[in-house]
């Protein structure tokens, strides 16, 4: 019973996490605004925020490794950990470029009087090109490899050298390139940089299994994969209202206006969209360049970029969050396949056997992670986030800067604790999000005894088929259809 007590007590920070915390600061502060320019709207580029925004002494050292006491409760070893992890720092997108130009092309296009701003923005050079095409930048390499060298840091039980080289190890990724690029160089990370292994071509490495990844899109792009969220969310004009008519509230009116006298462009010429894309021009500069001071960064202060990050929180509250359950109903499969994987660990563990695989590590998207996430209950706010509630929803839960930043992480960390007193507090569960220890939506303990998990998320694992959830019901379909 008492270790019980001690094993779910609320997460508060020990004495000395607050010292260290105290010293981390003191030694960052004597230094200039380290990288945290632009000042005050960094943490406002919803899912192109930087890691080094949800954990700022990356900056100073990124294979920095925090809270190890923290996340290991006494006499329990951890056995496995299935990780969910976002691709790292990319390229914007095709369709993003296309808007980027667009939005140069209005500034470029201004003749006669001109602002000192916007001759600034006119001898900016649009450097991005169609290739790119939202590919991993050297930045996203970075920061995989530093992923997998402070994961393999925090828990060097688990990842070993034996374990590599018995293939004990597994990386699956979604098809993406930035997805499967970060799994390559996730893996470079361990084997070189934590692993010490030389550098190698890898024509000699190639006895070494471990060194593919193994894509499986079913898993890390279910959403692709679900006719149901096709039809009612994604393809669907109408299921990202709210979305657009905040597009149209007062809040984006007045930053519309006041970006378009700055520009000295007629109103008409600009949108929302465009004004979005700008603003994630100033987030790109930062995160692929560590550009601070983007003249782009300067159209903005921390008011209009809180209304655009609300737009862009908006749109992965309906289309990927808690907006429409189907979002999160599409990632059960998800759920299920780590569960299973936390299930036969525990399985070997109590027949005494070596835990046959105890990295597991999968590679995705922010669409990967955030509905696994509503799906486990997690970030739910009380009330939908509208295009009406903007001011009231100040204080919400769900900010996907701080949820879903490049190389964002979810990691399930199964642990066996020898001295429990009773068989069933044996094994342990411990969410990490992003290094940070998650509390469980139902106990909102940092801990939580594996077959309690099975009891809380019964429901899904019992309760949710995936073929049934995803498909679209007709009523009074014709045989035909069911072809
Ligand atoms: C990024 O820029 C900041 C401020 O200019 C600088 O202090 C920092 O060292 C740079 N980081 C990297 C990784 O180049
Ligand atoms: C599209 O979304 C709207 C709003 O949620 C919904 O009422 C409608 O049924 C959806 N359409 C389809 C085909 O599911
Ligand atoms: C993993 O480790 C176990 C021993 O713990 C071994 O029997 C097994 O063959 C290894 N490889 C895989 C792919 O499971
Ligand atoms: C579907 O068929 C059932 C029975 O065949 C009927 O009672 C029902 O009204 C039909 N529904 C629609 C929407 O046509």
């Amino acid at each position: 019973m008492s270790f019980l007590f001690a094993a779910c007590r609320p997460h508060t920070p020990k004495p000395f996490q607050i010292l260290l915390f105290s010293i981390t600061w003191i030694c960052s502060s004597t230094r200039t605004s380290v990288g945290s320019q632009p000042p005050g709207l960094t943490f406002y580029f919803g899912t192109k925020t930087r890691y080094e925004e949800v954990n700022p002494f990356l900056l100073e050292n990124p294979l920095l490794v925090t809270g190890k006491q923290d996340l290991l409760p006494n006499m329990c070893t951890p056995i496995k950990i299935v990780s969910v992890i976002r691709h790292g720092t990319r390229y914007p997108t095709h369709k993003q470029i296309k808007k980027m130009k667009k939005m140069h092309d209005l500034i470029v296009r201004q003749e006669g009087i001109r602002s000192e701003l916007v001759e600034e923005l006119q001898r900016w050079d649009m450097w991005y090109e169609d290739w790119m095409d939202g590919q991993l930048v050297k930045k996203g390499e970075q920061d995989m490899s530093n992923l997998a060298y402070r994961l393999a840091s925090l828990f060097p039980s688990l990842f070993t050298k034996d374990r590599l080289k018995q293939n004990n190890m597994t990386f699956t990724t979604s098809s993406k390139h930035r997805c499967v690029d970060s799994t390559k160089s996730f893996i470079s990370g361990l084997v070189h940089d934590y692993f010490g292994f030389p550098q190698a071509p890898e024509s000699e490495l190639k006895d070494l299994p471990y060194m593919e990844p193994v894509i499986n899109d079913h898993l890390m792009r279910f959403f692709d994969h679900c006719p149901k969220f096709l039809a009612e969310v994604e393809d669907n004009d109408t299921a990202l209202h709210e979305v657009d008519k905040f597009k149209q509230s007062p809040e984006m009116r007045k930053v519309i206006n006041k970006i378009a006298t700055l520009l000295d462009v007629p109103e008409l010429d600009l949108s929302a969209d465009l004004i979005q894309m700008a603003f994630f021009i100033c987030s790109f500069e930062l995160a692929i360049k560590n550009i601070t001071d983007s003249p782009w960064c300067n159209l903005f202060d921390q008011e209009d970029a809180r209304v655009l990050e609300y737009l862009n929180d908006l749109k992965q509250y309906w289309k990927r969050g808690h907006g429409y359950d189907i979002n999160s109903r599409s990632s059960c499969h998800l759920f299920q396949h780590i569960f299973q994987h936390l299930e036969a660990a525990v399985t070997e563990s109590k027949s005494s056997q070596q835990v046959s695989m105890p990295v597991v590590m999968q590679f995705g998207h922010a669409e990967t992670l955030l509905p696994l996430l509503a799906l486990l209950g997690l970030f739910k706010d009380e009330t939908p986030l509208t295009a009406e509630n903007f001011i009231s929803q100040s204080e919400r839960k769900f900010r996907s800067g701080h949820i879903v930043p490049y190389a964002s992480n979810l990691a399930f960390v199964l642990h066996r604790c020898d001295m429990a007193e009773t068989p069933r507090e044996r094994y342990q569960v411990q969410l990490l999000l992003n290094e940070q220890l998650l509390h469980f939506p139902h106990s909102h303990n940092s801990l939580c005894l594996f077959d309690e998990m099975k009891e809380q998320y019964g429901h899904l694992l019992d309760g949710c088929q995936i073929a049934k959830e995803c498909a679209i019901v007709k009523a009074n379909r014709s045989s035909e259809d069911e072809l």
